[in-house]
């Protein structure tokens, strides 16, 4: 497995033409590195295009969100089965603005990790704290209370093929990024309530950083010891940024 993986959220930005001409600028520059694992998230809506042209390229597929249910009456809805029809790899679950915009709750989100297990995806299952709960001093406990439900539903030895993505709301979207001693700290603190669990693997599991991450700041926190990468949003919208955080790697 490679030792850093950066992945690309574009979320709910971009068209057709934009994004296929994303991906092409992005193959384009992209490093070739053993230590890197590199994917990117369209909207649902480019999955199929983005999907046809990663096509025998090292660069993988992942998807935004999915329903925590494989089929059936889900208006509007996403399966997980149908994210793997396009060879997608990866699936972020519960990011920050799906608990707060969607009122999506660490129950759900466990659901939604659970069933992306069940159709062979690997989840990015996306934790982190508001600047108000980091200031009263529950960052760690707030983690802890998304993490548990998680670990609760799928089991210790489950837990291990999620990767996990430490996005403090305070940081997305910002340009405030943690300090890389911040971002380390919660890094550890993850790492050790997994491994207290017994579901960590020194060999499979990860830890992304996402929030305002950048090319001047991507090496810094690379370098530090438990984080293996990085959940990009504004910055993988443009690809000379996100390939130069890339290079970081
Ligand atoms: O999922 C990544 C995203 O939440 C981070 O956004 O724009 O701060 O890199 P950004």
């Amino acid at each position: 497995m490679a030792k850093y993986l950066v992945i690309g959220n574009w979320k709910m930005n971009g068209n057709l033409s934009r994004s296929e001409q994303l991906v092409e600028d992005i193959l384009a520059q992209l490093p070739v590195l053993p230590t890197l694992e590199v994917a990117v998230c369209p909207p649902f809506t480019y999955l199929a295009p983005v999907a046809k042209r990663l096509r025998d390229t090292a660069v993988k597929l992942g998807a935004q969100n999915l329903c925590e249910h494989s089929a059936g009456a889900y208006t509007g809805e996403v399966a997980g089965p149908m994210l793997a029809d396009f060879g997608t790899r990866f699936v972020l679950v519960g990011h920050s603005e799906r608990r707060s915009l969607y009122g999506e709750s660490s129950e759900l989100v466990a659901a939604k990790v659970e069933t992306a297990l069940e159709c062979v995806l690997t989840p990015v299952l996306c934790v982190g704290e508001t600047l108000e709960e980091r200031e009263a001093g529950k960052a760690e406990a707030v983690i802890s209370s998304q993490l548990q439900p998680v670990l609760a539903r799928i089991g210790s030895s489950a837990m291990k093929r999620v990767v996990i993505a430490y996005e403090p709301v305070w940081a997305i979207g910002t340009g405030k990024t943690a300090s890389p001693q911040q971002a380390q700290d919660i890094h550890a603190f993850i790492r050790t309530s997994l491994q207290q669990a017994d579901a960590w693997s020194d060999d499979h599991s990860r830890l992304l950083y996402g929030g305002s991450v950048k090319a001047d700041n991507a090496a810094e926190l690379f370098g530090q010891a438990d984080i293996h990468g990085a959940l990009v949003g504004g910055a993988s919208l443009k690809a000379e940024d996100f390939v130069a955080i890339c290079h970081a790697a």
